[in-house]
C-alpha cells in the first residue's frame, strides 16, 4: 500500500529563500513545486493575456490581483502530477482571500513552512539575486556565484529586485502574512531562514522525513 504524497505549502517574506529551499526540496522529495512567482514571470515571458495583466503589479512589488493568480494555482493543483507526486506550494495563498479560496477548495497542506530572516538580510539578498533563465536556477553575486563564465553572461536580474521595490513587498508581505498563515498556526513550523543553505535544508529535511514515515505508519496502521 502506497502512502499519501507529501502536501507542503512554505512561506515566508521576499528572499527568504524559498524557491532555493524548493529546489533542494524538490531534488529530494520529487514533489511537484508550485511557485506562483514563477508561474507568473514564465506568463510575462511568454506575452500571455495573463502575462499582460500581471507585468505591471509585478514590476510594481505590488500583488496580483487574487482570480488571476487563483485560477493558476487551481489549474495546477488538479494536474495529475501533483495528485500522484504530492505538491509544494511556494508564495501562495499571501492574502486572506487566497487562503480562504483553499479553504473552499478543501486544499490543505501538511505542513506550513515559514522562513524566518531578519529585513537586513532580505534586502541584500534581493539586490544580488541573480536568474538563469536556461535552467531557471537561482544565484547570488556574492554567495552563490555561477559556475562558468558561460552561465555568468546569460544571467538575468528580476525587474522587481531594486532596493526601493524590496522595501515595499516587504511591506505588503508583511500586511498580509498573518492573515494568510492564520489558517495553518496549527501546522506551522517556523525555520531560522538566515542560517546557510544547507543548515536550513536540513531542518527541512528532518521535517518532511518525519511527516513521510508519520504517513506511512498510517497507512500501515489503518
Ligand atoms: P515571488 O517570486 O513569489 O517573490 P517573493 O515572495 O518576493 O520571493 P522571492 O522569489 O523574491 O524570494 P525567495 O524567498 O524565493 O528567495 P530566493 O530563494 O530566490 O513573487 C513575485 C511577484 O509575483 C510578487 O511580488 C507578486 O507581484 C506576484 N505574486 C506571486 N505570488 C502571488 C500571489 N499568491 N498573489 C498575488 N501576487 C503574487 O533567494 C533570494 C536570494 O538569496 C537568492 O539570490 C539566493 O541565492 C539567496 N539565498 C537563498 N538562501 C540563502 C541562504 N540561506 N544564505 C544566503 N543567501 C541565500
Amino acid at each position: 500500500i502506497r502512502s499519501e504524497p507529501l502536501k507542503v505549502m512554505i512561506s515566508g517574506a521576499p528572499a527568504s529563500g524559498k524557491g532555493t529551499q524548493c529546489e533542494l526540496i524538490v531534488q529530494k522529495f520529487g514533489l511537484v513545486h508550485i511557485s506562483t512567482g514563477d508561474l507568473l514571470r514564465a506568463e510575462v515571458a511568454a506575452g500571455t493575456e495573463i502575462g499582460k495583466k500581471a507585468k505591471e503589479f509585478m514590476n510594481a512589488g505590488q500583488l496580483v490581483p487574487d482570480e488571476i493568480v487563483t485560477a493558476m494555482v487551481a489549474g495546477r493543483l488538479s494536474h495529475e502530477d501533483a495528485k500522484q507526486r504530492g505538491w509544494l506550494l511556494d508564495g501562495y495563498p499571501r492574502s486572506l482571500g487566497q487562503a480562504q479560496t483553499l479553504d473552499k477548495m478543501q486544499i490543505r497542506p501538511d505542513v506550513y513552512i515559514v522562513l524566518d530572516v531578519p529585513d537586513e538580510i532580505l534586502i541584500d539578498r534581493c539586490v544580488g539575486r541573480r536568474l538563469d533563465p536556461v535552467t531557471g536556477k537561482i544565484y547570488h553575486l556574492k554567495f552563490f556565484p555561477p559556475e562558468t563564465e558561460e552561465i555568468k553572461a546569460r544571467l538575468i536580474t528580476r525587474p522587481d529586485d531594486t532596493e526601493e521595490k524590496v522595501k515595499s513587498r516587504l511591506d505588503i508581505y508583511k500586511k498580509n502574512a498573518e492573515a494568510a498563515s492564520s489558517s495553518y498556526s496549527s501546522i506551522t513550523h517556523k525555520i531560522d531562514g538566515s542560517l546557510s543553505k544547507d543548515a536550513v535544508f536540513k531542518e527541512i529535511e528532518s521535517l518532511l522525513s518525519q511527516l513521510q514515515q508519520d504517513k506511512a505508519n498510517i497507512v500501515k496502521s489503518g
